[in-house]
């Protein structure tokens, strides 16, 4: 069986080095257990570094983003830059990158390049509103689609991942975040519209993660039954304590 995957978000936090240092200190401590673990932890680029010599035997160093850029451009960071560090996974389209403008054709040329460079690409798809009468569905089914388009219909998707997070459901507390319930309709969803798409055994097999206000009170209902392989998290990937507790939730019998 698969290990559990775990994602650490950190955005644009913390905000200095040396609070970083902090936070990897106490991240160590808890090697053993994220050992038994997929985990990866998203720093902010300047941080690659300190991440990558720290943490390299039990976890991945992942990209908050990748650059499309080939030519020369101020401020981009390429994938060559990316590889260089040793990044292995690239969340690609979280929905704080797609409100500043980015579009899911945008989001498709990036997953491709990955998957050319070797990189994981970690797709970031969900609506922005919750519709009690579904209508959500559609939004998501045409982001899907359109995020995944450069992908043929026989593609290698043996190295990308799906992270759903509604866009309304992040940075909220616990009990502001999606229901179990609701969690496994749309991972149905997400399956379905994949397997549209590809061929079936390649679809099942794409990992579907949920992120979006996972805390320890809530993770434990979001794992189990809902047909999520594990998390994308941001804000509690911040403070160790409550991120070791996550953890334990992904691996608790
Ligand atoms: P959150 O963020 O856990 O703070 O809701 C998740 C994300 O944006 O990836």
């Amino acid at each position: 069986m698969a290990k559990p995957i775990l994602v650490a978000n950190w955005k644009n936090h913390p905000s200095s080095i040396s609070e970083a240092e902090s936070l990897i200190k106490k991240i160590i401590k808890d090697r053993a257990l994220y050992k038994k673990l997929s985990l990866a932890i998203a720093p902010p680029a300047p941080y690659f570094e300190l991440v990558s010599d720290r943490v390299g035997n039990f976890a991945k160093l992942a990209s908050q983003d990748l650059s499309l850029v080939s030519g020369t451009r101020t401020g981009e960071v390429t994938l060559d830059i990316l590889k260089s560090f040793g990044v292995r996974i690239a969340i690609i389209g979280h929905s704080e990158r797609r409100n500043l403008g980015e579009s899911s054709e945008e989001v498709s040329q990036k997953v491709r390049l990955a998957l050319r460079s070797g990189i994981t690409p970690l797709v970031c798809v969900g609506e922005e509103d919750f519709d009690t009468d579904g209508e959500h569905f559609e939004f998501l089914r045409r982001q899907i689609k359109q995020s995944l388009s450069s992908l043929g219909r026989r593609a290698d998707l043996s190295r990308l991942a799906i992270a759903y997070e509604p866009a309304w459901a992040i940075g909220k507390r616990a009990k502001n975040a999606m229901s179990p319930l609701d969690l496994s309709q749309s991972v149905i969803f997400i399956r379905k519209v994949l397997v549209d798409m590809f061929t079936r055994a390649t679809a099942e097999s794409v990992p579907i993660l949920y992120g979006g206000s996972v805390e320890p009170a809530n993770a434990e209902g979001l794992f189990r039954g809902t047909g999520i392989r594990g998390f994308l998290v941001g804000h509690t990937s911040l403070e160790a304590r409550a991120f070791r507790a996550v953890a334990e939730t992904l691996i608790s019998k």
